[in-house]
């Protein structure tokens, strides 16, 4: 509601009909005009309209002045009280005005900060946790299982010389035991000199050689040989190799080594058993197998229904080894052993084919 100029002129001009004005008849024209004036003002529904609203009732030719020009036509005494009501009407309006000027400006900062808010309460999902390959995963179990039975952990090169992955382990050239490996070898020096391990049993040269007995480690690492791939074999594996070498040592400690290992790391129920093989770097020599994991010994399709899977080799250390790093078979014995760590994974989570591990698809490598 907007005050209307005209009507404040028309009040303000309303002089007393005898032609002498009064005070009284001014006080009342001003309280005539002040009242929709206080009213418009309270309802101002913008800035602009407040601002019209009191330009009509306050500005230079608004209501408040006009009135004012009827002072002059006041004894003195009559325009001292009639200056006095019009003064209080003019603070009157002036404050009412502010005050609606004050509300309109909160409503329209709360509009706006409404307008502006951040909404904090949004979720978005957050980065994706990822987890260690099955293979790694595998490999620690077994570290911490052989640290636990007094072994220490060591590593080896991948690029190996044909001396440390061979001609050390008692397989000198043209030995018949290499063709069980097919080698990759690297275009580097002599032909046939440089290649990819086909084992981790040259880590044991390489400890044996840097430093005296007694040892007692395990050599967890990547070996690679020239395979095509299919259910069973990758071009590139893990293997874990053991290495005791103490006075004394016998085929006994062996055995049982194997079967504490075998009890600590797949639990009650599986245990192991040892069956004569060759393998030129041990003698005697075996290979270890451990209770099917599938069956639990029963039998089945995984085990051929003999309840036994074949796990790796083991034997005692020949003394051409020995003899190959320097150290004395006369004081010194010892044992070593090697397994496939990707062998050990795929039997224990039942994976059907080898390959998956080496895939890299999510599907299969989140599982873990
Ligand atoms: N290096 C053998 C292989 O890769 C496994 C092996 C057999 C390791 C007997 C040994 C051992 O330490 O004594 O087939």
């Amino acid at each position: 509601m907007h005050a209307d100029p005209d009507a404040a002129e028309s009040v303000a001009g309303s002089a007393d009909p005898d032609g002498a004005d009064s005070a009284a008849a001014v006080a009342a024209a001003v309280a005539a005009a002040v009242e929709p004036v206080l009213a418009a003002v309270a309802g101002a529904a913008d800035p602009e309209a407040l601002r019209t609203t009191a330009a009509a009732a306050l500005g230079r030719k608004g209501a408040l002045s006009a009135l004012n020009h009827r002072l002059g036509g006041l004894s003195p005494e009559d325009r001292r009280g009639a200056g006095a009501v019009l003064n209080e009407a003019r603070d009157r309006l002036q404050a009412a005005v502010a005050a609606r000027r004050a509300e309109l400006d909160a409503v329209a900062r709360a509009a706006r900060l409404e307008a502006d808010r951040l909404d904090l309460t949004e979720t978005l999902p957050g980065p994706v946790r990822g987890s260690l390959h099955l293979v790694t995963q595998t490999r620690d179990a077994l570290e911490d299982t052989f640290v636990g039975m007094g072994f220490v952990v060591a590593e080896g090169p991948e690029v190996e010389s044909d001396w440390h992955n061979f001609a050390a382990l008692n397989m000198p050239p043209a030995h018949p035991a290499r063709s069980n490996f097919d080698t990759l070898y690297l275009d580097w020096g002599p032909p046939e000199s440089a290649l990819l391990r086909t084992h981790t049993s040259p880590v044991q040269v390489r400890l044996m050689r840097d430093q005296p007995p007694p040892i007692y480690a395990v050599m967890p690492g990547r070996v690679y040989r020239k395979d095509t791939p299919d259910a069973r074999h990758t071009p590139s594996f893990s293997q874990i190799e053991g290495l005791v070498v103490d006075r004394g040592i016998t085929f006994g400690d062996l055995a049982g080594t194997i079967d504490t290992f075998t009890r600590a790391y797949f639990g009650p129920g599986i245990t192991s058993r040892l069956r004569p093989a060759y393998f030129p770097f041990t003698e005697p020599s075996a290979e270890f197998e451990i209770t099917c994991t599938i069956c639990g010994g029963a039998g089945c399709r995984t085990c051929s229904q003999t309840g036994w899977i074949e796990l790796g080799g083991c034997g005692m250390v020949h003394p051409n080894v020995f003899a190959a790093v320097g150290i004395d078979p006369e004081e010194w014995t010892g044992f070593a052993f090697g397994f496939g760590i990707d062998r050990l994974a795929q039997m224990r989570h039942a994976i059907a084919d080898m390959r998956v591990l080496a895939d890299n698809d999510l599907r299969f490598t989140t599982q873990f």
